[in-house]
């Protein structure tokens, strides 16, 4: 429909200063609804279309009905007024939206019963946090961090920890090892580290003794994901090597690191167990923090909990390190290897550990599916909050 003027009934000044009025206050009202900015491109070129067109804008449409008629003594008074308006609207395509509207709260350009816009800040996932955590602990112990690649070499995850090639205990670690890499020697070829322990075997080819390191990182298995199963998942390692270090050690800074976890009251055992890089190994069982000990559905009715890995550092990973220094030059041909267990008294010894954080977040935040850790889902997320 095309755009109506109103009537000018006389060109008298009260007629032409009312009939002016409404217009200016026609140009606040749409102004007002201008918002800033560039998304506003649109809106801005339709209020102008509406008021400046060539043709058939409001103006256009003004001058054609009042100025072409108006009797000679009312043209000036007519272009006065004119002119006016037209600043008005250039002015209100030029500045941002009129100030009158914004500053009143029921002005028409702001509805301020709107809810408004809520910024979400960020939050670190409850995994990052978890193994920040147990890092946290370690480094109020002394320890430092070290990192080590996912993409990792046969020697490095498995020959330096003493497996054998074509040993069985390859088998249990399901490994996803890297394509087209028949022609390289055996040592150098890739995988995806299927646990951390790894970097034990790059932090002593790297670094004289004596180590405190703890290493947080992601590991890679074979592994059908189920509700306690993830073919991704995250350890945080632990080693310490030096010239006195004992089983005693090892149990008092695990014991130490349960209860600061989970609190002063849980308790800590020591089941043996194997892993090739240690010797003798343990399991590390805490007391049920559920219930205490008296059992329940969380510890099968046993009132404990299996958490970590753990042992002496196998005399055998101190030779295949003593080995690969050599290999590489980095100790003298001659005199004294640090981690060579052929100094005996001097030999230095050491333990690690190896823990599971996913294990450590689904009891602490009582969560029953690992599959939610991966999902993206917010409503999961946000409880973390
Ligand atoms: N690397 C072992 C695993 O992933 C855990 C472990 C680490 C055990 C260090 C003993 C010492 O199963």
């Amino acid at each position: 429909m095309p755009d109506t003027i109103p009537q000018l009934l006389s060109y008298d000044e009260p007629a032409l200063e009312a009939a002016f009025r409404t217009l200016a206050d026609e140009v606040r009202i749409e102004a007002a609804e201008l918002p800033n900015g560039e998304p506003t491109a649109d809106l801005r070129e339709s209020f102008r279309l509406h008021w400046l067109g060539r043709k058939g804008g409001r103006l256009k449409l003004i001058s054609e009905a009042w100025l072409k008629s108006a009797p000679p003594e009312a043209r000036k008074p007519l272009g006065i007024r004119f002119n006016q308006l037209k600043a008005q609207i250039e002015q209100a395509l030029e500045a941002p939206a009129a100030p009158t509207a914004v500053s009143t709260p029921a002005g028409p350009g702001i509805d301020i019963t709107l809810p408004g816009l809520l910024r979400t800040p960020g939050i670190p996932h409850p995994l990052l946090e978890t193994m920040h955590t147990v890092v946290k602990v370690f480094e109020h112990l002394g320890y430092s961090v070290n990192l080590g690649p996912e993409v990792e070499t046969d020697f490095y995850n498995f020959e330096a920890l003493n497996f054998p090639p074509n040993h069985p205990a390859r088998d249990t670690q399901d490994t996803l090892l890297i394509a087209h890499q028949q022609s390289k020697p055996p040592r150098d070829r890739l995988l995806l580290r299927t646990h951390t322990s790894p970097v034990q075997i790059r932090t002593m080819v790297a670094q004289a003794p004596p180590i405190r390191i703890v290493i947080p990182g992601k590991v890679h298995r074979n592994d059908a994901a189920d509700a306690t199963h993830s073919p991704i998942f995250h350890q945080v390692e632990g080693l310490a090597v030096g010239a006195d270090i004992t089983f005693s050690d090892l149990k008092g800074t695990l014991d130490h690191a349960m209860k600061a976890l989970f609190g002063s009251d849980v308790k800590t055992r020591f089941f043996p167990s194997f892993f090739p890089f240690t010797e003798p190994s343990a399991d590390v069982q805490i007391s049920c923090i559920f219930c205490g000990g008296r059992g329940c559905r969380s510890c099968k009715h046993s009132g404990w909990i299996e958490l970590l890995g753990c042992g002496m550092v196998d005399p055998a990973v101190f030779t295949a390190v003593t080995a690969e220094r050599t290999r590489l030059g980095l100790d003298p041909e001659s005199g004294p290897h640090p981690y060579d267990p052929a100094r005996g008294p001097d030999a230095v010894r050491g333990f690690a550990f190896g823990m599971g954080v996913e294990r450590i977040a689904m009891i602490l935040h009582g969560v029953s599916d690992i599959g939610n850790f991966y999902s993206g889902e917010m409503r999961f997320l946000e409880q973390f909050a």
